[in-house]
């Protein structure tokens, strides 16, 4: 390989943190915010693998959104337009995690070409990229509603190497998302497995060869393997 792998980023929970979203659900239900959030992430994910196995495509923030509904309402709770507005506006406020900024400056040292590739609708990376500080170091960031369809169909995983120009085997997908690892390594794309909550991997299939609990200990694992 001529030049080191190409990197491509999952957004949420890998280099932003949904914490706050938590947290303004709280302000609203404070005694069951975790488990509201918990459905919420689930359903949300849940809709689209449904999505894509019927071949439609609606974008991650209606997507989002039908979640929030489905999961307030099997809680037996409801919240004001405006609230549920201001929980999607957080979904577009969020900190990166506190190992970002050194872990992608020292990549983007190490010369890797680095993207940022996520279910997420353009509108709502757009957001991130500029409230999280992400910008500096990607070239771009490739919304797989350029496809329209979701991970892990094998299709977003090529789509993202056609947009870096480089063969898939040329690629490494960094993500704390299981389901996404577990789909690039089927597209036949390399997988790190930044496990930031100390949980299970699925046992749909195995962890990928790099586990990493940041994006520094991650550059270190480069490091060691580029020698
Ligand atoms: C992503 O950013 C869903 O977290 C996943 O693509």
């Amino acid at each position: 390989m001529s030049a080191p792998e190409a990197l491509a980023f999952d957004m949420y929970g890998t280099l932003v943190d949904p914490i706050r979203i938590w947290k303004r659900l709280e302000q609203y239900l404070p005694d069951e915010a975790l488990h509201i959030a918990e459905v919420w992430r689930q359903k949300q994910l849940e809709y689209t693998f449904r999505l894509t196995v019927m071949e439609k495509y609606e974008d991650f923030e209606q997507v989002t959104r039908k979640a929030l509904d489905y999961a307030l309402a099997a809680a037996g709770r409801e919240l004001e337009a405006d609230q549920k507005d201001a929980l999607m506006d957080q979904y577009n406020d969020l900190e990166r995690f506190a190992d970002v900024e050194e872990g992608l400056r020292r990549l983007k040292e190490g010369g890797y070409q680095m993207v940022v590739f996520s279910n997420g609708a353009p509108r709502m990376l757009e957001a991130l990229m500029d409230g999280a500080e992400l910008r500096p170091y990607f070239e771009e960031y490739v919304s797989v509603d350029e496809v329209r369809v979701y991970k892990p169909s094998p299709k977003v995983y090529q789509h993202v190497a056609e947009r870096l120009g480089r063969p898939i085997r040329e690629v490494r997908l960094v993500s704390s998302n299981p389901f996404d690892d577990i789909g690039a390594e089927a597209a036949g794309m390399w997988a790190a497995w930044v496990d930031r909550s100390g949980g299970l991997f699925d046992t749909l299939g195995s962890p990928p060869e790099i586990v990493v609990g940041t994006l520094t200990e991650l550059a270190d694992a480069l490091e060691v393997r580029r020698g």
